[in-house]
């Protein structure tokens, strides 16, 4: 018999099919490394291809094969960012989906909304992290630790390793910055370029803000005589949570700002669509289908979520292991359990 293969690779008519798609504005080709995050119907992306695997735009693609350590990176950015930005929108009617198909997700990079924000924010915070957390495995002599937090401090000394978190945001804003709008192109590709760039610098801050330094203790039993500590980055969730209280604090830019918006929050041009109903040109997905709570109150519950067109119920049956117990000697010996309960879904 034949053994199967692990990792299929991707097929390279597939990578142009997805570069195609979302390279019809200059904004969404450099865009859709985004999509490294999405697992296809058939495919995962690899981390191990290099960087002429990834569907990047040609700036980034040079950005990368500068520092190809850094191309697993990349993947692991792009997942990070975009499995997060599905579980902090994952009661919301826009559920940060990215699939099946790839030109939903570049019309949602376009349109200039709240989401949109959210979305560049998050993917540059992404990068941050997972380029930095790579950076302190100390497995390449490019990059590390935070060398100058080396030493004594103030009643402590600095050890161990300190996240180097300017690296990976230098590396973010490399691989982010956005090739100068052709001068005769609208003022809204201007808006949109300046609303990108604007949110991705606040999601690589978001990195930096929710940073913590911890400590350890060493000395006679636990006396604390010496206290080394470190910089760490906050679990990406925690970056996460953070972006999503900036984007429900978003500013909608007016068409002349006398002032510049305030670095640390989102910022954005257009009024979002309620994401009710299906518009595959507008990007929206609609909420046909989606699990709702009947007694929930927040954006889960089913009357937010289906946006008053009812629901449909169906009974769902659970099976698991229960009163389980020990049997000497040595095993363990569990019941079958079933149970009942109802599932409810937007008409
Ligand atoms: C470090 O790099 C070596 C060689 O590339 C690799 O075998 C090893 O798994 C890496 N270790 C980590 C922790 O990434
Ligand atoms: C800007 O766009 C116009 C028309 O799309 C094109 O003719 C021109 O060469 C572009 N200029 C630059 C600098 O790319
Ligand atoms: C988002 O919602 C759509 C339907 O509106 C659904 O098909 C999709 O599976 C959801 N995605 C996630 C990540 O929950
Ligand atoms: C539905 O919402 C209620 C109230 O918020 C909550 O207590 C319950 O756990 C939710 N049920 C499910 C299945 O999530």
């Amino acid at each position: 018999m034949e053994s199967t293969p692990n990792t299929v690779p991707v097929p390279a008519r597939r990578v142009c099919t997805l570069t195609v798609l979302l390279c019809v504005c200059p904004l969404c080709c450099q865009a859709s490394w985004m999509l490294l995050g999405a697992d296809g119907p058939d495919h995962r992306w690899s981390r191990d291809g290099g960087c002429r695997s990834l569907p990047l735009s040609a700036r980034q693609r040079e950005v990368c094969r500068k520092r190809s350590f850094l191309a697993p990176s990349i993947v692991d950015a792009a997942r990070l960012a975009l499995g997060e930005c599905q579980n902090q929108f994952r009661h919301e009617r826009w559920n940060c989906s990215a699939g099946p198909d790839p030109a939903l997700f570049g019309q949602q990079l376009t349109s200039g909304t709240k989401e949109t924000a959210f979305v560049y924010a998050v993917m540059a915070a992404g990068l941050v992290h997972a380029v930095t957390r790579f950076c302190s495995r100390g497995n390449v002599s490019e990059c590390g630790c935070d060398a100058r937090l080396q030493g004594p401090a103030e009643a402590w000394h600095w050890g161990g390793c300190s996240d180097h978190v300017q690296y990976g945001t230098w590396f973010s804003r490399r691989f982010l910055a956005h090739a100068a709008v052709n001068a005769s192109a609208g003022t809204r590709a201007h808006a949109l370029l300046r609303m990108s760039q604007h949110n991705s610098e606040a999601g690589r801050q978001a990195v930096a803000t929710t940073m913590s330094t911890d400590c350890r203790c060493h000395g006679v039993s636990g006396s604390c005589a010496v206290k080394t500590c470190w910089r760490t980055m906050a679990p990406f969730g925690r970056v996460g949570a953070y972006l999503k209280e900036r984007y429900e604090g978003g500013v909608r830019l007016k068409r002349k700002e006398p002032r510049a918006p305030d670095k640390h929050r989102l910022v954005f041009i257009s009024k979002s669509p309620n994401y009710c109903l299906e518009d595959r040109r507008g990007g929206v997905l609609g909420t046909r289908g989606r699990r709702c709570n009947r007694t929930s109150g927040g954006p889960d519950g089913c009357k937010l979520l289906c946006c008053g067109r009812g629901y449909d119920t169906r009974v769902e049956r659970h099976v698991r292991r229960c009163a389980c117990k020990f049997v000497w000697c040595c095993y363990v010996r569990c019941r079958r359990c079933e149970s009942m309960s109802d599932a409810h879904a937007c008409k």
